[in-house]
């Protein structure tokens, strides 16, 4: 397995691209499903997960052409010849479950492993399957599948105990082609739900109020092709202006939706962070030690849970005391184990984290335990005394495309060991 070896102290500046959002592409590629016809997708980031994605669909009899160097992806579901995905992709990817609705609603059958946990929480699957029921769906599990049936699905009222993204998009994607009218109430509201609607409207979808927590489907025979650009990802984007908080560099972040980010960019500014925002761009320079400030993860459009971490990193080395809860998943403060181990001073106390501001953190060989705790250790690195050692880096290239590429480029001392 590869490592990656970060020397701490480097100051960060100049440019910086935000890629294609991951969890934008992944329900979006997804979303071919719903029409024969050619579906072009751009931006489309070079990263493990959709590698995995891309391997999912075609398995299923997707046509896939494109080369992810380029961004460029063009899927064509005209042979589905396969109705399954299969435990060994799902568990390594779970949002290889949104095949569920599409699968469901184009060829009225699905047979679909359950993603089972993850490092971070139990991550059920609850209310996807909730709410394709009140689509007229019959759903039965056996061995770890859910095999599920129905010859049209119809539109139905939906409530979401929770606003889960997941649920949203799957049911989404299920009800574009459901007979009649569809309404999802308490939906998610992140930016990528909102970019899968503008897809499936491109589609010839009727979807309304995508990004509220109230959205309207009005179910269609059939869906066509389109070409679709996914929207920039905002938790890449947020990680690297932690890098320049963290160094007090002076980063411009591009092709990035500062409007995705207003939570995030209040907070640094909190926290004593110089933001400069434009339409589509941030420039992030970091003036001295920030201040400890609270933080508490929320859905959309409250703090992201993706950023947690690395702004746990910010908070080790700020001035005073910052209390950070994490609402989302029941566990994902493994990072301040591995922080700890560097010199930060964080207490645990359930789903609430103190972490008290030290003078610097020192460099140590740690373990990455899920894609964000990953980032955080190298953000760690960047600013800690000495070398930082990562291993388990397979996690980092699920999320972050060519990392070390863009942090060198922008002065960091950092680079990858090729495993044995
Ligand atoms: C999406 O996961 C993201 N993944 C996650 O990003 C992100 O952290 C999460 O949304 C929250 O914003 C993708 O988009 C591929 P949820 P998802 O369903 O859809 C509970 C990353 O790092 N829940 O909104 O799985 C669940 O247990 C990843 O890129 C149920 O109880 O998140 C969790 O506590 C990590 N029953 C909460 O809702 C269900 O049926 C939020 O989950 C579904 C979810």
């Amino acid at each position: 397995m590869d490592k990656i070896l970060v020397s701490g102290g480097r100051r960060l500046e100049g440019e910086v691209r935000a890629s294609g959002s991951k969890n934008a592409a992944l329900p979006v590629l997804i979303s071919s499903l719903l029409t024969a016809e050619p579906c072009s997708y751009e931006s489309i980031p070079d990263l493990m997960d959709i590698q995995t994605v891309l391997k999912l669909l075609k398995g299923l009899g997707v046509k896939v052409d494109g080369d992810l160097r380029s961004g460029r992806v063009t899927l064509a579901a005209g042979r589905v010849d396969k109705l399954e995905a299969p435990y060994d992709l799902v568990k390594t990817m779970r949002a290889s479950f949104l095949v569920l609705g599409p699968l469901l609603a184009r060829f009225g059958e699905a047979r679909v492993s359950t993603p089972g946990g993850c490092a971070i929480g139990a991550r059920p699957v609850n209310l996807h399957l909730n709410g394709l029921a009140e689509l007229g769906a019959e759903i039965q599990m056996t061995h770890g599948y859910v095999e599920a049936r129905a010859k049209r699905l119809r539109g139905a009222k939906i409530y979401l105990d929770l606003p889960s993204v997941g649920a949203t998009e799957n049911l989404m994607m299920a009800a574009a082609l459901a007979e009649g009218s569809t309404v999802i109430e308490n939906a998610a509201k992140e930016p990528e739900i909102e970019d899968l609607a503008s897809a499936l409207n491109r589609m010839g979808a009727r979807i309304q109020g995508a990004g509220s927590d109230i959205v309207k489907i009005e179910g269609a025979r059939e869906l066509h092709g389109l070409s679709h650009r996914v929207i920039p990802d905002r938790i890449e984007a947020g990680s690297f202006m932690v890098a320049s908080a963290l160094t007090r560099g002076d980063v411009l972040v591009r092709d990035v939706r500062p409007d995705h980010l207003d939570v995030f960019v209040l907070k640094l500014r909190e926290a004593g962070v110089e933001c400069s925002v434009e339409p589509d761009k941030v420039r992030i320079k970091g003036n001295g030690r920030v201040k400890g400030v609270d933080i508490t993860t929320l859905p959309y459009p409250g703090f992201p849970t993706d950023l947690q971490a690395q702004m746990m990193v910010l908070m080790t080395v700020a001035d005073g005391v910052s209390v950070i809860t994490e609402n989302i998943f029941e566990n994902r403060f493994m990072h301040a184990l591995e922080l700890d181990r560097m010199g930060a001073d964080i207490r645990l106390e359930g789903n609430r984290a103190v972490v008290r501001g030290v003078a610097s953190l020192s460099g140590a060989p740690v373990m990455a335990t899920d894609l964000r705790a990953s980032v955080s250790l190298v953000l760690a690195g960047l600013v800690a005394n000495g070398t930082t050692e990562i291993s388990r880096v397979y996690h980092l290239d699920r999320g972050y495309e060519h990392i070390e590429r863009k942090l060198s480029a922008l002065g960091a001392e950092i680079k990858r060991i090729k495993g044995q």
